[in-house]
């Protein structure tokens, strides 16, 4: 069977050193306990691995005073700045593996909120990382948007209005919002921050999709961008399956196929990646 990986499937840049550093941490062994606050990725098998080597997942929800102080690693998704500072008052260390991209969004939203924008965060209210933008929010004067109907309940006349985006988001969907928003006449700021890393595996996944019999996109169930990719490729592929591991593949569906594509969401790690190529191949 032929076998096309995507050239950007697993971990971007952003998860990649989350996870490095995340592994630092266990090999410096500092005194205390390791946590990660919220699991490091959305991959089971690697959330798994490291409770192995006693790393804990901190639950949003947790009393961190019940908790025995130690060093938090806080994930690429970022967390509001509340968050950093009840940790650092509940005694704990902070690494903080936020991606630089989504560093970047923070500040940008801290400013232009000081300077008076009523802010538009294009993305998932019950995102992480959507919640963690609005966390670095000054004030009251933002909304998160995910779809034309979530414009229309918003009275934004007379405001100076900043576009953000989730960095995940589709960007055509994001383009989308913006037209109407540029449409209605509004002084905007666009401030694209979809990361690059997301639209090129959307991109080259989509253009393998069309070229093959069947794709396979990999990823962990509750990863938003495999979900996004995953409906990506079923639209320019009717034969595309979503699977977490190998153990996932129907391989008699493989069998009647002799042209397959692969790739894998930002959480996957490429062992998992290795994995299902090899079944592949066979
Ligand atoms: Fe960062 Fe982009 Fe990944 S924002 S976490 S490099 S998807």
């Amino acid at each position: 069977m032929k076998v096309t990986l995507a050239k950007s499937a697993g971990f971007c840049f952003g998860v990649k050193r989350a996870v490095d550093m995340v592994y630092e941490q266990i090999e410096d062994a500092k005194e205390g306990p390791i946590y990660t606050y919220g699991p490091i990725i959305h991959n089971e098998e690697v959330v798994k691995e490291l409770a192995e080597k006693g790393v804990r997942v901190i639950a949003e929800d947790e009393d961190l005073h019940g908790l025995e102080p130690g060093t938090v690693i806080i994930r690429s998704h970022g967390v509001g700045r509340k968050v950093k500072e009840d940790l650092e008052n509940a005694g704990f260390t902070i690494v903080d593996a936020t991606c630089p991209f989504v560093q970047k969004i923070h500040r940008y939203v801290a400013k232009y909120a000081e300077e008076g924008y009523f802010v538009l965060i294009v993305g998932s209210e019950s995102h992480p990382e959507v919640q963690g933008i609005v966390g670095w929010m000054p004030n009251d004067s933002y909304a998160v948007i995910s779809t034309p109907q979530d414009l229309e309940d918003l009275a934004l006349a007379g405001e100076k209005i900043c576009i953000v985006s989730q960095t995940t988001f589709n960007y055509n969907k994001f383009q989308e919002l913006v037209e109407i928003i540029r449409k209605k006449g509004y002084d905007i700021l666009v401030l694209n921050t979809i990361c690059n890393a997301t639209e090129e595996r959307q991109s080259e996944a989509a253009t393998i999709a069309r070229d093959v019999d069947a794709m396979i996109v990999i990823g962990g169930k509750h990863s938003s961008n495999t979900q996004k990719l995953f409906e990506i490729c079923k639209k320019e592929c009717q034969d595309t399956y979503y699977i977490q591991t190998k153990e996932d593949l129907d391989l008699s569906v493989l069998q009647s196929i002799s042209n397959v594509g692969i790739t894998a969401g930002a959480s996957t790690p490429n062992k998992i990646i290795e994995e299902v190529q090899k079944i592949c191949q066979k």
